[in-house]
């Protein structure tokens, strides 16, 4: 096993897995990983292109609508096909059900940020090929994905046809019976132009709501001197090459393909074209460089390496890889659930970013971070006006699920209702400032969001229980229990913000806070408001058992009987109504754990345990985002066994399909949360009081483990055996730290 590859063998097992799995992506573009001659349809595939933000928005019917409720869906749109090459060698269709396979081998290679597929295939006829096909899905020429294939007949000579096509004749898939995939209108694209310029030809495709446009393009370069015929049709432009190949002599054919979009360009078709001719000035070889290139420098920020546990290092560096391909690089994108590798969860962004993906950004590429919450800062009108709609006089509401800015959930109690989502953004915001100290972008973005999430918190909360400030009616992580109050976790997220809004205002200089004021109409004593909220937040806690119920009922319900569910009903979600769920103390995912993990010093260590201990047992992990919590939290409380066993399950979800629904997409939160499981859990990195903590632990097994952090503009070197962990500074002037409670100078 390498841990710097994802190879394949096998060809028809789980095919439609490997397309998600083989996906290359750059943050703009994903193309999932689909053989360009395709496969009969007795092999299932979801062969799509996706762009980032690019969506078509459906009226979502309601059989009883209610006020408030969302109007339109967004959903990610599989956009115009460029994937397709068929070959035909001496007349015969290639392909790897007909004729012989006498080698065949897939490879993602992370370090190049390249599949290849490597075949030897004897016709029918007896004619032996050796081909070999690589694509990328370019990091520094985000609209370009390239396909070259190399060609050697090995025992004759003949005729060779290649049939290459840009195809705006595509659908996006429908799903009746897994809520997590599936879109309302599967065709939503219409081919509006097919234009052919010489031998560029160019396939142009609207929405009818979203009333965006996307424009997909291909030409062609071949070492050969073949013929070249195009045929134009109503969607779809196919260019045939045909020419005779010598036994021994290898051609090789490159496939460009630019896409464009009307969020990002202003003039698509202009664009795309002038895009088109500058890439084919240049030959594969030239981006497969610079795609080398960009990743060098991300791995060399990124990296983590384990030495002694080979399919956990590999699992981890195929999860780093699949992020940076999944993020979003400009301010229409940010990273959805499942990346650009499939269309579950319709493409949307979930709190997945904030709390399991932003972390590994802002602690390795803070700039890639910030992006994030950029991203969040050009939707803050929505959020706006979602506040608005939800009956809010002031302040901002994010949306539970959403591309453009809307709130798409159609399912308010595990939906709208998590109104966690405002403060994991909020969390966020002050990590970044206090990871990155970029008080510019406080200035311009970060203090406006937290004003307008601290606002809308404040109006939702009362007090109550003596004068105790009280949340109501919101569903927590754990979407297994609804519509709750006092949850622990949106709780203590609030409590974080109001407890920190006003000294990162008093960082801010005169002029910044007199624009505020003004332009949100924020007077000071607002902030007298949150702090004292802060101090008055009603936090559960059963004094007797010395435990953190979830919320203010969970601990009056019965508890789920795990004994009698069979293996087969879980998910549970796919299996039992909601209301069987929420009547029962059972948790899909982290929840209160999750909260004392993110403000650890709001419980003691003893509740930490205890708590850790009660939820473990109900527990299902039926979200991926689920495992790595525990993971970290076993470390922290001491159980370093259990903290692997979770970690085996986190860090190779996706490449062994541990939640079977690889196929629908790669789950970008886990992935993230691979990361953390290893930084905040086996080193025991936490950000207290704006120091850098570590408690480090790490598997017997693991000789040693080695990351950078970056951290208030230095670079910090880390490496860790056992229980030691040693800190080089890298780059960047000295700081102090604290290993296992003593201060150190990093110098
Ligand atoms: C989880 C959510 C998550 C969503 C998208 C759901 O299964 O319960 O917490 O945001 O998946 O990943």
């Amino acid at each position: 096993m390498d841990s710097w590859s994802y190879v394949d063998t096998d060809f028809e097992e789980s095919y439609q897995l490997k397309e998600t799995l083989f996906s290359t992506a750059n943050g703009y573009l994903g193309v999932r990983g689909s053989f360009e001659e395709g496969l009969s349809k007795k092999i299932k595939s979801v062969r799509g292109i996706y762009i980032n933000g690019f969506y078509e928005s459906e009226e979502i019917t309601y059989g009883e609508k209610l006020h408030g409720f969302p109007d339109r869906s967004q959903s990610i749109l599989n956009v115009i096909d460029t994937q397709e090459i068929l070959i035909k060698i001496n007349g015969e269709n290639f392909s790897l059900e007909n004729g012989t396979v006498l080698f065949y081998e897939r490879n993602l290679n992370l370090k190049e940020g390249v599949v290849t597929r490597l075949i030897h295939w004897k016709s029918s006829n007896g004619d032996e090929v050796k081909l070999v096909f690589k694509r990328l899905t370019s990091f520094v020429q985000r609209e370009l994905f390239l396909i070259n294939i190399s060609i050697e007949p090995i025992n004759f000579s003949g005729e060779l046809e290649l049939i290459s096509s840009v195809n705006g004749d595509v659908s996006n898939i429908v799903s009746e019976d897994d809520p997590r995939i599936g879109t309302s209108n599967a065709k939503a694209l219409s081919v509006v132009e097919v234009i052919v310029d010489s031998n560029k030809s160019f396939v142009k495709a609207t929405t009818e709501h979203s009333k965006l446009a996307v424009v997909g393009s291909i030409s062609h370069k071949c070492s050969a001197k073949f013929d070249e015929t195009i045929e134009k049709g109503k969607q779809k432009i196919t260019h045939s090459f045909k020419g005779q190949i010598l036994k021994g002599e290898k051609i090789e054919f490159t496939k460009y393909a630019v896409y464009t979009d009307t969020r990002r360009h202003e003039n698509e078709l202009k664009q795309n074209a002038s895009f088109l001719e500058t890439s084919l000035k240049y030959d594969f070889k030239h981006f497969e460089n610079l795609q080398k290139e960009y990743l060098h420098v991300f791995w060399e920020h990124s990296d983590i390496q384990i030495d002694g546990d080979l399919e956990m290092q590999q699992g981890l560096r195929f999860n780093l890889f699949h992020l940076v391909q999944s993020v979003g690089k400009d301010r229409f994108s940010n990273i959805s659930a499942k990346g650009l590798s499939g269309e579950g969860y319709e493409g949307h962004y979930f709190w997945d970013t904030e709390i399991y993906i932003f972390p590994f950004f802002l602690f390795t590429n803070p700039d890639l971070a910030k992006n994030l919450l950029n991203y969040r800062f050009t939707i803050l009108d929505f959020a706006r006006k979602r506040a608005k709609q939800m009956g809010h006089t002031i302040g901002a509401l994010y949306p539970w699920r959403t591309i453009a800015g809307d709130e798409c959930s159609p399912f308010f109690p595990a939906g709208t209702a998590q109104y966690h989502i405002n403060v994991d953004i909020a969390y966020s915001i002050i990590q970044y400032y206090q990871v990155s100290e970029d008080i510019t972008f406080m200035s311009e973005k970060g203090m406006e969001m937290l004003i307008e999430i601290a606002r809308l918190m404040h109006h939702i909360g009362h007090y109550n229980r003596n004068d105790k400030f009280c949340i109501d009616a919101v569903t927590g992580p754990d979407e297994y229990t609804c519509i709750v109050n006092n949850n622990y976790y949106t709780n203590v997220l609030t409590k974080n913000l109001f407890n920190n809004i006003g000294k990162i205002w008093s960082d801010l200089s005169i002029d910044v806070t007199n624009n505020l004021k003004s332009k949100l109409k924020f007077v000071e004593s607002e902030l007298d408001d949150f702090k004292n909220a802060g101090i008055k937040m009603f936090l559960p806690f059963d004094e007797e058992q010395n435990l953190t119920p979830q919320d203010d009922s969970f601990f009056n319900k019965k508890v789920w009987d795990f004994e009698n569910t069979p293996k087969e009903k879980y998910p549970l979600l796919l299996n039992y109504h909601p209301l069987t769920l929420y009547r029962h103390q059972v948790c899909k995912q982290a929840d209160t754990i999750l909260g004392h993990f993110l403000l650890e010093n709001e419980s003691n260590l003893e509740t930490i345990k205890n708590d850790y201990n009660y939820y473990e047992k109900i527990t299902t992990h039926d979200s991926s985002l689920s495992t790595c919590i525990f993971s970290i939290m076993a470390n922290r409380i001491g159980s370093h066994d259990k903290a692997y066993d979770y970690f085996m399950n986190t860090a190779r979800l996706d490449m062994d399909n541990l939640h079977h629904n690889t196929k629908d997409g790669i789950h970008t939160a886990c992935m993230g949360g691979s990361w953390m499981s290893v930084v905040f859990g086996f080193a025991g990195m936490r950000l207290v009081d704006g120091v850098l903590n570590f408690h480090p632990n790490i598997p017997k097994k693991w000789k040693s483990l080695d990351f950078k952090i970056n951290f208030k503009n230095r670079i910090l070197k880390c490496h860790l055996e056992r229980n030691t962990i040693n800190i080089k500074l890298e780059k960047g002037i000295p700081l102090s730290i604290k290993i296992n409670d003593t201060i150190k100078i990093i110098s």
